[in-house]
């Protein structure tokens, strides 16, 4: 893994050999921001001043939980993200992240070094539950309100955005949840259509056309 510095100075990793990254290079903060915390976070929180029970396929780097933390302002959230394959502690010790955002030293490094297979209070209105699974092969105890779907994309990863995968997470959403993704591509929008949610596409961040958000109801 190599790290890059995208167009707003915050950092991605890349794959060798592969023009996958974590995160768009016109900006990670950026493209994070956008899709997952503007058009995720902010929108199902006006509407649930509970517990707000997050998805995220992929922990990767740690940038959306860390930006969740950043933008959710004491609202209480349970965020389970699944990664099966986790970054070294000593690259995410690397990421320019917290001085990127200024936000509280430590937290990020926190966000890392937290055991998995627990829940583990990393502020006191944020709860982190790190699972090293592949989606494809996880069950759910509970249900959720917001999924960020990030995996990577279709032509790395064609077996994570079929119906049946969306199937498997149409089952622990209710009515008003929502699924929140960087990519729009048609097969994409046809799988969720497939396994039951109405999609929308929305604005993408810079560099990208169009993001799909899409919810059963
Ligand atoms: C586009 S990266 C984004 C990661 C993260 N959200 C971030 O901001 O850094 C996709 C992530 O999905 C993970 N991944 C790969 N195969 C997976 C699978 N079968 N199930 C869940 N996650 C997977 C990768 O290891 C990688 O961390």
């Amino acid at each position: 893994m190599e790290l890059k510095i995208t167009d707003d100075g915050s950092h991605t990793l890349s794959i060798p050999n592969s023009s996958e990254c974590y995160h768009s290079t016109h900006g990670a903060i950026q493209e994070s921001n956008h899709v997952f915390i503007d058009a995720g976070l902010k929108f199902v929180a006006r509407k649930s001043p509970d517990t707000l029970k997050i998805l995220e396929i992929g922990f990767g780097t740690g940038l959306n939980a860390l930006l969740t933390i950043h933008e959710s302002i004491g609202q209480p959230i349970h965020y389970t993200t699944i990664e099966p394959f986790p970054i070294s502690e000593a690259l995410s010790a690397q990421l320019n992240y917290e001085k990127q955002l200024n936000v509280e030293n430590g937290l990020f490094s926190k966000l890392h070094t937290s055991q998995w297979e627990k829940d583990c209070a990393i502020t006191s209105s944020f709860t982190l539950h790190k699972t090293k699974i592949k989606l494809e092969e996880t069950t759910f105890s509970h249900s959720f309100d917001l999924v960020y779907f990030d995996a990577f994309s279709p032509d790395t990863e064609p077996s994570l955005w079929t119906p049946e995968v969306f199937k498997l997470l149409n089952t622990k959403l209710h009515p008003e949840s929502i699924i929140v993704t960087y990519c729009s591509k048609g097969i994409v929008k046809q799988a969720l259509k497939d396994a039951g949610f109405k999609v929308k596409r929305l604005p993408g961040p810079p560099g990208k056309w169009h993001m799909l958000r899409a919810r059963l109801a």
